[in-house]
């Protein structure tokens, strides 16, 4: 099979790391096998426009300029499933074969996908329907895709967590106040666990670790016992409510579990509470250095696996080295937090209070 042409989009939540993805794969592409490589706009949406919603990419317009800049030239989505497409009127029908006659159009030899276990689910589905050669580069802040140790944006996600301990640990201490940062991770706790452990966190409530607000309340009065005055507590936003309270008003994502915790604290110990919700401010901003190399490394090595004909395949990041998995071995491993990990037993050898 020779190639000639390809085509690459972003899918899914953006994150920090797609941009320099794109640099690499057009890179690559261009100037190592001087192959064409046109980008597909807002995820597989652009192959349901007519004419479908594409830009030719090169070098040019993918410099080192690129590298800096968060979120995804190319836009992206995280609606519109093609099997279970949305309609105005309620309804969800199967556009999949509008998107495959999309991508026909553009005469592709090959198509690379940036995206989290969801879009790669529907991206696999798509390509086997329409026996589009894929390959496949992880991303998600949440870090939740099995099979490779890290994905693109966690790296960066997990920095302004830190960051934002940072910037609550001087307000916590001039207040005397237990602070509650609640971050993203959809339904993992790795950026809680980590930036917890980065950020000094006192306490680090995951949903993976059933916790007990009462030994969150002890830990707090024990740091108040030791001459402490002040407190910074990190939860995941997945994190449940506990047993037999009301649960969370229907539709909220964000936000909820934070103002939940801070109030049982701030009933328990008498503690001034405040919260931070860090929200999208994970998603975008400058890709950190980690991101903008494991971004490199996977777009470089994305576009050889087209070289050398391997479809069907993620990049992945295994044992200080890039690789390549199975996609679907990949989207079948979910990468929860192991509650025996080494970061969890580092939290708990901290003395961390884990809810536990
Ligand atoms: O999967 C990435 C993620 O940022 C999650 O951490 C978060 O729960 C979700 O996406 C937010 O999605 P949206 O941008 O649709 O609000």
């Amino acid at each position: 099979m020779t190639i000639q042409r390809i085509g690459i989009l972003t899918s899914g939540g953006d994150c920090a790391g797609l941009n320099p993805a794109i640099r690499a794969v057009v890179n690559r592409a261009a100037l190592g096998y001087g192959w064409q490589v046109v980008g597909i706009r807002n995820g597989t949406q652009g192959l349901l426009d007519r004419p479908v919603d594409c830009v030719e990419l090169t070098p040019g317009d993918t410099d080192t300029e690129l590298l800096r800049r968060g979120g995804t030239i190319l836009g992206s989505t995280n609606k519109g499933d093609p099997f279970a497409y949305p309609m105005p009127d309620g309804r969800t029908i199967d556009r999949s074969h509008e998107m495959i006659e999309g991508y026909r159009q553009l005469t592709l030899d090959a198509l690379i996908v940036a995206g989290g276990d969801g879009s790669l689910r529907i991206l696999r589905r798509l390509a086997g329907q329409g026996k589009i050669p894929l390959v496949a580069i992880p991303k998600t802040i949440d870090n939740d895709l099995g099979l490779t140790e890290v994905s693109l944006g966690h790296a960066t996600a997990l920095s302004t967590a830190t960051n934002a301990l940072d910037h609550l640990q001087p307000t916590a201490a001039s207040h005397s106040r237990v602070m509650i940062l609640e971050v993203m991770g959809r339904d993992a706790g790795h950026i809680a666990l980590s930036a917890g452990i980065a950020g000094g966190a006192d306490v680090i409530l995951i949903p993976e670790i059933p916790y007990n607000l009462a030994s969150v309340a002890a830990k707090i009065e024990d740091l108040k016992a030791r001459g402490r005055n002040f407190a910074l507590v990190i939860v995941a936003e997945a994190v449940k409510r506990e047993p037999g309270e009301p649960a969370a008003p229907a539709g909220a994502i964000h936000g909820s579990i934070g103002h939940y915790i801070a109030a049982r604290i701030g009933a328990l110990t008498g503690a001034e509470t405040r919260v931070t919700v860090l929200g999208h401010i994970q998603r975008g901003g400058t890709p950190n250095d980690r991101d903008r190399i494991m971004a490199s490394a996977f777009g470089v090595h994305a576009v050889d696996l087209i070289a050398e004909g391997r479809f069907d395949r993620m990049v992945a990041w295994r044992d200080r080295g890039v690789a390549d998995v199975p996609i679907l071995e990949a989207i079948q491993h979910y990468q929860a937090v192991d509650p025996h990990s080494t970061l969890a037993r580092t939290a708990r050898g901290l003395s961390i209070c884990l809810g536990e």
